[in-house]
């Protein structure tokens, strides 16, 4: 994922911290990690104060820092104080517009811990990138301008914080030079929130008056807040609760990640433990089939471990032969997570392309991977306001709930109760780009409630009955390209020779079951899906389906093709040059399309994506429809 930057949010990560982080790390390898992320603008000084941290921490090197001094110099900054902005910032020089950084994280440490810092950018057309940056964050300082107060920013990054699940947020009420330390102000800047952060449901904050300039109560407590009675920033994030010491309290998961057989004697299962803590001997159990086993090892490369715990990667070895892959999760026996396959979810869209409800995508959740549809959202957030809006879709960086579907059962979490089985990302099929994140909410009752019906007279019994094999013949193409003649041929020349067949066409669908549906994205969309669901249904009658949709989207004939048994679906392109079929214009659709008075017209204003790899291409610029037939059977009943 990647945006373009403005020059106000062309933060830089410094080559040379980059460079000596390996280093650091090993250096501080015994220390408590604590990720946290830091939300304002720049006016509110944020990269002041991150430049504060770091220098502080005495994570700047020698020549950096004599550059900051030259540069604060420059820069025509008062006193002896340096202008930390200018460090976090990088040099003007370097400032190019367009430079293309998502997030950038900073390492500093104390004796006491390290730290990881996201600094992310504060517009809200960065919503997206705020939300990565916050995804692994167990704390979030939402920063303040002293003489601002709570502004529009201030709830949409607190709002934020929270919804990605974040426990520990600080309210950094910061300038408070500027406003001669007065403790009434900063008392009212804090009821200001309070009454804000009840209403979004955040429990709890630690308020604190800094300035990051200054450095009041960064390191130490400042004297110009002898009022304030709560410790300085630093130690605050040295004390916290870290997020891996709470999920180790939690019961025993483990997403598999892979499947370790080197050879016949050894079969272990490795993955890094996402909540609680397993011993040998524990009994557990794999999801989401439910088959059960005991705990012999705990291998790591250290040797075994009599114990792990969540945040350590381990691989486990069972006393029996249990069926476990890559995405399933091993659990303590007794308390497994749910497995369902309908939830509610909030969803942050990432893409610039929309969201379009009923469209496949892959969902990876923990390590599974599996096809989830999304429906119309229920509600789109106002992230500036926190109402509820109706939606029919999610634009870049909207939030909404809505119902999503997966194409298999999958264990989880509510994202409340673990970030690793509740939180998701949707990846478009055909771009491979990550188009949103979502947290899961719970399961749809309905989803445990509808089962299958186990009927006794099989797809097989159906089609030997019939002497012949299913199939879908699913014709693609413009308005006028040729589809129904040549389907109908196709299906007069099948019955002859004695075949049971269906056609189904969309001029005539769409006056029966689906006449609810017009021409906009989502009405096609949902236009296949049913017509895909029947030709199913169908097949499983035994019949060959003809079927004959524009079908204009690549990812939807994609879903019907992975609807089918193996080899059930051939999809045949009737590729007629657009200039050819307006020409022919049996309908005298495109005539109206063309003057406007029709919209949504494949080809004029609706786009066609046409099949790269379709079974059979039928050019109609050089074949006949007779020998298009030919073709086609040829293929079907060789
Ligand atoms: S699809 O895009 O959802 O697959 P479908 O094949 O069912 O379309 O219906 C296409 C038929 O509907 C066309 O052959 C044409 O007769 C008619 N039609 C009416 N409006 C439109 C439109 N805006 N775009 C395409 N076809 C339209």
């Amino acid at each position: 994922m990647s945006v373009s930057t403005t020059k106000e949010s062309s933060y830089q990560t410094d080559a040379l911290i980059a460079a000596d982080i390996d280093a650091y790390l090993v250096q501080h390898q015994h220390k408590s990690l604590l990720r946290f992320i830091t939300c304002g603008s720049v006016d509110d000084g944020k990269s002041t104060l991150i430049g504060r941290l770091l220098y502080d921490s005495k994570m700047i090197f020698e020549d950096q820092l004599a550059a900051l001094e030259a540069d604060s110099k420059r820069a025509g900054t008062q006193g002896q104080n340096i202008d930390f902005a200018l460090l976090v910032d990088g040099l003007a020089a370097e400032r190019e517009q367009g430079i293309t950084i998502d997030v950038a994280y900073r390492f500093f440490a104390t004796e006491k811990r390290k730290f990881i810092v996201a600094d992310t950018p504060g517009h809200e057309q960065y919503t997206r990138n705020m939300v990565t940056g916050a995804s692994t964050a167990d704390l979030a300082v939402i920063l303040i301008d002293a003489r601002k107060g709570v502004l529009t920013q201030t709830r949409r990054h607190s709002y934020l914080a929270h919804l990605i699940g974040i426990k520990n947020i600080v309210l950094a009420v910061n300038k408070m030079d500027l406003i001669g330390y007065d403790q009434a102000k900063y008392d009212a800047i804090v009821a200001d929130y309070t009454k804000f952060a009840q209403s979004i449901g955040i429990k709890e904050f630690t308020p604190m008056p800094i300035s990051g300039f200054m450095g009041d109560n960064i390191t130490t407590k400042s004297e110009n807040t002898p009022w304030y009675d709560g410790v300085p920033l630093i130690a605050h994030l040295e004390a916290v609760e870290l997020d891996v010491t709470a999920d180790q309290a939690k019961p025993f998961r483990m997403p598999v990640q892979w499947v370790n057989r080197p050879n016949l004697d050894f079969r272990g299962f490795s993955g890094l433990i996402a909540s609680g803590a397993v011993r040998p001997g524990d009994a557990v159990r794999v999801l989401p089939s439910g088959k059960t086993s005991t705990i012999t090892r705990i291998v790591t490369i250290g040797g075994d471990l009599d114990q792990a715990v969540a945040g350590q990667s381990v691989t486990l070895c069972f006393a029996d032969e249990v069926d476990c892959s890559r995405g399933d999760v091993i659990s303590i026996a007794d308390a497994p997570p749910e497995v369902a396959d309908q939830f509610e979810a909030v969803i942050v869209w990432m893409a610039d392309e929309a969201l379009i409800p009923g469209r496949p995508y892959w969902l990876k959740l923990g390590t599974q991977t599996v096809t989830a549809t999304v429906q119309a959202p229920k509600y789109q957030v106002n992230v500036n306001t926190m109402e509820h809006m109706a939606a029919k879709t999610l634009e870049l960086n909207a939030i909404g709930v809505t119902n999503l579907a997966t194409d298999r059962p999958i264990p989880f979490e509510p994202y409340e109760a673990n970030r690793t089985l509740g939180g998701f990302i949707l990846i478009d099929k055909i771009t491979n780009a990550t188009v949103a994140a979502g947290m899961l909410h719970f399961a749809l009752r309905r989803s445990q409630n509808v089962h299958w019906q186990a009927l006794d007279i099989s797809r097989e019994t159906h089609a030997s009955l019939k002497n012949q094999k299913p199939a879908v013949l699913w014709f693609t193409g413009l308005s006028g390209a040729g589809k129904s003649t040549i389907a109908n041929l196709v299906e007069k020349k099948l019955v002859r020779m004695n075949r049971h067949t269906f056609l189904l066409d969309g001029d005539n669908v769409r006056h029966g079951l689906n006449k609810d549906l017009g021409f906009t994205e989502a009405d096609r969309i949902e236009n296949i899906r049913r017509v895909g669901e029947v030709a199913k249904l169908m097949t499983d009658a035994g019949l060959i389906v003809i079927t004959a949709f524009i079908s204009p989207f690549r990812a939807e004939r994609q879903m019907v093709r992975e609807m089918m048994a193996g080899g059930e679906f051939i999809e045949i392109h009737i590729d007629t040059p657009l200039a050819e079929a307006e020409a022919r214009d049996v309908k005298g659709l495109y005539k109206k399309a063309r003057s406007g008075a029709l919209k949504n017209f494949t080809g004029i204003d609706s786009p066609y994506e046409p099949p790269q790899t379709p079974e059979i291409r039928i050019d109609t610029t050089k074949l006949t429809p007779e020998q298009a037939v030919d073709i086609i059977i040829e293929r079907l009943i060789p």
